[in-house]
């Protein structure tokens, strides 16, 4: 019965032995393949500027032709009057007429103060600001955007009077 259990023994450590020699084995291999690879890999890409340093687009006169697609990030020049149209049908909801509802009036001294960019009202009607939603490519078209930007200056400039807000319902009161 000696010679079985030394046996036993024996082929325990050979198996041990074998176990470890198989792990170092794929380590070794694991490294090789990885440096492999890396050394495949494209170098990395430098990191894009902020767009803030991006310099701003000038605006380019409306196209005679319409429908003509403007390049990618190239601001139209706008008509106020069509802009009052779709501001109408998209925005007056929380802007009635321009002016202060759900969200605050979109023109005047402090408002052109925030926005001296067109590009940056294009930028919160497309992404959104707190509580007031994007308006995807799909909702306005570049022309509605430019329009309703127009608009929105026209309003600043004085070149359209606002509409009159409505006036609040006055309060019942209580006796
Ligand atoms: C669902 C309501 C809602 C709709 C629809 C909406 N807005 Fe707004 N808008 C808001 C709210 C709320 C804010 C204020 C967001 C904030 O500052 O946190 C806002 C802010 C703005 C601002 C920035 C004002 C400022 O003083 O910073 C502009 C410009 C604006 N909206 C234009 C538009 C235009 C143009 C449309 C239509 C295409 C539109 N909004 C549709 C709710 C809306």
């Amino acid at each position: 019965m000696r010679g079985t259990a030394a046996t036993g023994w024996t082929l325990l450590i050979v198996a041990l032995l074998a176990a470890v020699l198989i792990v170092i084995g794929l380590y070794a291999w694991d490294t090789t393949a990885r440096t492999a690879e890396a050394a495949l890999r494209p170098p990395p890409v430098a990191p894009l500027a902020p767009s803030s340093q991006r310099p701003s687009l000038p605006l380019t006169p409306a196209s005679p032709v319409a429908g003509t697609p403007a390049a990618a990030g190239e601001l139209r020049a706008g008509d106020a009057a069509a802009g009052q149209r779709v501001f109408a049908s998209q925005c007056n909801s929380c802007h009635p007429g321009a002016n202060a509802g759900i969200g605050p009036a979109v023109y005047g001294p402090q408002f052109a103060e925030r926005y001296p960019e067109d590009s940056l009202l294009v930028a919160v009607i497309r992404q959104g600001k707190g509580g007031m939603p994007g308006f995807s490519l799909d909702q306005l078209s570049e022309q509605d955007v430019a329009n309703t930007v127009a608009y929105m200056r026209g309003l600043g400039s004085g070149a359209i009077a606002p509409e009159p807000t409505p006036t609040p319902r006055p309060r019942q009161r209580g006796g």
